[in-house]
């Protein structure tokens, strides 16, 4: 049994359905359900008593400690969290609370649990957080890409929080031993996610003839991988990770925003043409985000090398499969849209505590 948090968002979706395409090992999934929380994602789980979903907060200690008290996880994997920088600089509140004390929280309630635990169940539990290359703040044109040494630099409410976070899991091996990894992610994207974020924004928006906001110049640059390569990535390093290091996570697949905006425009172009014309019409540019980061990228060696871990799809493929995803999908698209996936919940899953 593995205890997941934030398992009813994008990645952590993802994350539970692949895991339990490849495995009896159940999942326990802690999610408070916020606007980015959505059961229809894992709605093929409905009858799978290898999932077991919990609305419940992860700032909860009592919640989180009977639950690792019921369900004995031998692992713990937090991706539970508020996630959008935009949302972050308009109200960073929620950030600081569920991304800071939230893994404060966690942490705690996992020493005390592991504290418990004897022999092999103590040599082999982990707790692996899920965290992102945005800690590590911008990088100039010709730098090269974050290893895991960089030094953090946060720049927004949403990295800080994230940043906050990892020196906690830091802290809990140094001082206290708990067996933790960390991974430090760039930008995913794929199916069931939420379409505030660029990718799935630019799909929607073009589908439903809206403009497509291009932020600024258009020319930051953000190192694109597939959700799939992400959750085959945390649990190579679940499986074989050394307890206490940090593992960045990338595809090494650099690209400027308005190029990600016109590759969609293309596919859609031959996939679902535009009576009006090209789906490109539609590209507006818009204010700068504020204190927009340059540019992010990764240097996967050392999951590479030391995991033997390699992404299965190139930008091209996995872009490809992700417009496709959410042209298949209408019907996820719609209720997310008209905020009909929060009630799919409650006429459709029947909850276990
Ligand atoms: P998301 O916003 O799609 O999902 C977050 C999930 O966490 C939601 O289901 C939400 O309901 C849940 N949640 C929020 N607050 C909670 C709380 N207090 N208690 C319990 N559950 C709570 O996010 P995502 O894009 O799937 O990201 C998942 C993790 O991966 C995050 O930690 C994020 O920082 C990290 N990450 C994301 C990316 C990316 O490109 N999306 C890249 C690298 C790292
Ligand atoms: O790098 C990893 C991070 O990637 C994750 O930690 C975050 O959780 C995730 O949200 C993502 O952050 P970004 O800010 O990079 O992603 P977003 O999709 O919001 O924006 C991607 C780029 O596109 C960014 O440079 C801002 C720009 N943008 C975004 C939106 C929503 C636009 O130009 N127009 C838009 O409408």
């Amino acid at each position: 049994m593995i205890l997941v948090t934030g398992g009813a968002g994008f990645i952590g979706a993802n994350f539970v359905l692949e895991w339990l395409s490849q495995s009896d090992e159940a999942i326990v999934n802690l999610d408070i359900l916020s606007y980015a929380g959505n059961l229809e994602s894992l709605g093929t789980l409905m009858q799978d008593e290898r999932h077991v979903f919990v609305q419940g907060d992860i700032c909860d200690s009592a919640l989180v400690t009977r639950l690792v008290g019921r369900y004995q996880p031998r692992a713990i994997i937090n991706f539970a969290a508020e996630s959008h920088v935009d949302r972050s600089i308009h109200g960073p509140e929620d950030f600081i609370q569920t991304n800071i004390v939230g893994t404060f929280r966690l942490l705690e309630a996992a020493r005390s649990y592991w504290n418990g635990l004897n022999g092999r169940k103590k040599q082999d539990f982990r707790f692996l957080h899920v965290s992102t290359d945005e800690v590590y703040g911008s990088l100039g044109k010709g730098e090269p890409p974050f290893d895991e040494a960089h030094r953090y630099e946060p720049n927004s409410p949403y990295s800080a929080s994230k940043a906050s976070s990892d020196h906690l899991v830091r802290v809990y091996h140094h001082t206290y031993g708990l067996p933790v990894l960390t991974t430090n992610c760039s930008n995913n994207y794929g199916p069931y996610q939420f379409p505030e974020k660029l990718i799935p924004l630019i799909i929607v928006n073009a589908l439903a003839e809206k403009l497509l906001p291009v932020y600024g110049d258009g020319q930051q640059v953000r190192d694109w991988l597939y959700v799939e390569d992400h959750c085959s990535a945390i649990r190579r390093v679940l499986e074989a990770g050394r307890p206490g290091q940090i593992y960045n996570i990338g595809g090494w697949n650099e690209k400027p925003n308005l190029d990600i905006v016109h590759t969609i425009c293309g596919l859609l172009d031959t996939l679902r043409p535009r009576p009006a014309g090209p789906y490109g019409d539609l590209i507006h540019f818009v204010t700068d985000r504020p204190g927009h980061d340059r540019r992010y990228a990764i240097d996967a060696r050392k999951i590479e090398q030391e995991l033997g871990w390699k992404p299965a799809e190139t930008f091209e493929t996995g872009i490809r499969r992700t417009v496709q995803w959410y042209l298949d999908n209408p019907g996820w698209v719609g209720n997310v849209q008209s905020g009909a996936y929060r009630t799919w919940v409650e006429k459709n899953y029947s909850r276990r505590a």
